[in-house]
Parts: C-alpha cells; structure tokens; sequence
C-alpha cells in the first residue's frame, strides 16, 4: 500500500520520547507526581468565554450555520484593534488577517500553502524548536535549515553567519519570541534585520509569537514582528507574519482559537489554501473568541499569576542551578549537572517530576551537536503550591545528584 513517503521523515514527538525513554524509571515513594514537561495551560479560562459558550440559544444558531473561513467581520475586528492596542500597529481587518485553530494547525498549514514543494529550498528554524515547525517543513517537501540557539551565545541564533547562498535558498523563516524552549526574546533590532535580508533574499518571516502575552516586566514586554515591520517603514507588512493565539494568552488552548497577520498577498494565499483545506474556524468558537480578545483584565490576572510562580519557584531554584531567567514564556530552560535524559529520568524515579530532556527538543547540527542536550524543559503550568513543591524536589535533586 503506498502512503506520502514523506511521512516516514517525521521523528515521534518529543512525549512520546519521554514516554519511552521513562519506561524503565519507576519511582516508589509516596510523593504524588508533578508533570512539568508539558507546556498546556492549567489556569481557569475566563468566566465570560464560558458563559458565551453555554448560551444555548446563541449556540444553536451558531451550529446551525457553516463558517466563513476568513472569520466573522466582528472578530477580525477584535483582532484589528488588539493588534492596535497592543503593537501599536494599523492592520486591516479586512485585507490583514485570518483567524486559525490555534497556531499549531497554522503554522503547519502555511508552510503547505506558501512552499514551493522544491526539495532544495530551505526553512530556517531555531534549535531547539517547536516541533511542528520541523514537521510542516518535511511534509512541504523542503529542507530544514536550523539556527541553533546555543548557552554560549545567550540562547540567540547565530543570523550574521550564515552564508549569503543559504539565505538565496530560503523560502521561509520561523522565529519563535519569546521562545519555546529558551524564554528569550528577538529584539526589534535583529527583526528587522531579518526583514532586510526577507527582501534582499526574497523569502517570508512565520513569526510565532504565541508567548507575546506572558512576561515579566514592563522592561521585557515582547513586541512584534509587525511592530517590527511597521517602525523601519513597511506598515504593510511586506513578506512578514504573525501568528498569535488564545491558549497561552487566555488559558483556552481548548477553544483552539488564534490567528495569523501580516503581508496581505500572503494572507490571502493562505486564505485561498485554507478554503480547500476547510478549516474553517466554528461560528460559536469565532464569537467567544471575539470576546476574548476584547478583554485584557483576564490576561494581566494571568500574567500576574505566572509572575508570582516565577518569583516562588526562582527563589528556591536559584542556589542550586545556573538558572537563566526567561524574558517571556512559562519554561525555564535550565541547564543540568548530568545528560539531561539521564537527569530526567533519575528525576522522575527519586523526585516523581517529569520534565523534558532538551535534547528531545532540538536536533544535531554538524560540528556542534544537539544544542537542547544538557538542558531540560521546565513548564510551570501547574497550581503554585505544586509549582513550589516541584521547586523544593528539584532543589533537594540537585544537592543529590552533586554529592553522587
Ligand atoms: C512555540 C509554540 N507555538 C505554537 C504552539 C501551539 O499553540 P496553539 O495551537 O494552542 O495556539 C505552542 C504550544 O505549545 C508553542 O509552544
């Protein structure tokens, strides 16, 4: 039976890799387990989105009827005037942006609409990445080309080096500020410098900016690739896009609701791509969406829960680890004392915390090797209480592991 051979290029995810790699690590004690490997949102959602879900005469008229897959005029609106607030930047409803599922089923997608299916063109991505980018690439037919995000260079990627030829060959760039896994930030100096070389190279900048919402000062708070854009005089966005999401920002990663913005040519390639697609985001999720992203009281409660996790969980770390601080996010990337996956799996049988060996996030680069090993990745998603718990187990761990 054949099946796309492109498939067979996929790597099993990264928790399906814990999975096996803790089948043997049994723990016997009698601590309850704390997951800290996955990066899913534990704070409630807000009240008003589920109450605009359970009304049940709305929902049956939003069921009754097929959704537009550009979105709801009042919805891109909301987005519209978000971006306005928030980036200070004038993009329009009409010509600048799509609503999507959330940003994962995005990002894959517009790779699929805006490769040309070329095995010689390339993807940059940073690595350690975000595992769909890698995924979406192999799928599109083309090569990936990663940007290794390394300790010894503040976990930013090395742009200056690399070759005039391999920016010729690239079709698109993912970027990923604040990170996943590393926490930090692209400047809007580096952005626009990526968007000179877009124009002088000619290819599209997918800026993954799910974590904009969650920092930790007023100092570090994210901008945007189309801030970016828009302060070195492309308002139009020319080869740049965004793509934001309600999940991390809202605590809906449920709702499966975001968007991308940006370059309107490609917004409405990936408009015309998405139509066959039919994906079309439902008419009840667009309405709780819109009230969503009309709303920042819910988003500054839930930047001020993390902030206050960060500052318990930091103060007990911190003695014990070369703990890097993230400007955005909710990981912290911590180097380890041991291989990670080696540290992760004593972890888990002394400690019961999961968490995921950077290694699994990142793939090896000649000469360099995997710029995840010997970090692991830390989500402080859940209650503070167990978050300060995990914190005293990974202290106690690493007095542990140094005194072995
Ligand atoms: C860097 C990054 N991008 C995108 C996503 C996808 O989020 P969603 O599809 O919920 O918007 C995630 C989720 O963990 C992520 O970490």
């Amino acid at each position: 039976m054949a099946t796309n051979p492109k498939l067979d290029l996929l790597q099993s995810y990264p928790f399906e890799k814990l999975r096996a790699a803790l089948i043997n690590s049994h723990y016997h004690g009698d601590l309850a387990p704390i997951p800290l490997s996955i990066g899913e949102p534990k704070h409630p959602p807000p009240q008003f989105v589920i109450d605009a879900l359970s009304d049940s005469g709305a929902l049956a008229q939003h069921l009754a009827t097929y959704p537009a897959t550009r979105g709801s005029d009042a919805l891109r609106q909301a987005i519209a005037d978000w971006l306005r607030k928030r980036f200070t930047v004038s993009a329009s409803a009409e010509r600048h942006i799509l609503p999507v599922n959330g940003t994962r089923e995005a990002l894959f997608a517009f790779a699929q609409a805006v490769l040309s299916g070329q095995g010689s063109s390339l993807v940059g991505m940073p690595n350690p990445f975000y595992q769909i980018y890698e995924g979406a690439v192999l799928l599109a037919g083309a090569t990936p080309f990663f940007l290794a995000n390394t300790a010894s260079r503040g976990y930013q990627a090395d742009f200056d080096n690399v070759a005039a030829a391999t920016w010729d060959a690239m079709e698109l760039l993912y970027i990923c500020s604040p990170g996943n896994p590393t926490g930090h930030l692209i400047s809007d100096a580096q952005m626009q410098h990526l968007i000179e070389l877009a124009h002088r190279h000619d290819f599209i900048i997918a800026a993954d900016e799910c974590y904009s919402e969650i920092y930790f000062s007023e100092q570090t708070r994210p901008s945007s690739l189309l801030a970016a854009s828009d302060a070195m005089g492309n308002p139009d966005f020319a080869r740049c896009v965004v793509f934001h999401s309600l999940s991390k920002r809202s605590n809906l990663p449920g709702l499966r609701s975001g968007f991308v913005a940006g370059d309107a040519d490609i917004i409405e390639k990936f408009l015309q791509y998405r139509t066959y697609h039919g994906c079309a985001m439902g008419t009840h999720q667009q309405h709780a969406s819109t009230l969503a992203w009309q709303d920042e009281t819910h988003v500054q409660e839930n930047r001020a829960r993390y902030q206050e996790k960060f500052e318990a969980v930091s103060d007990i770390l911190q003695p014990h680890y070369d703990l890097q601080q993230p400007d955005g996010g909710f990981y912290h990337w911590l180097p380890t004392p041991t291989d990670d996956l080696s540290f992760c799996q004593s972890l888990f049988a002394q400690q019961h915390i999961t968490v995921m060996p950077g290694s699994f996030l990142g793939r090896d680069q000649p000469s360099l090797g995997n710029p995840g090993a010997n970090h692991v990745r830390v989500a402080w998603v859940a209650p503070l209480a167990d978050c300060v718990e995990a914190a005293h187990r990974l202290a106690e761990f690493a007095n542990d592991v140094r005194s072995d």
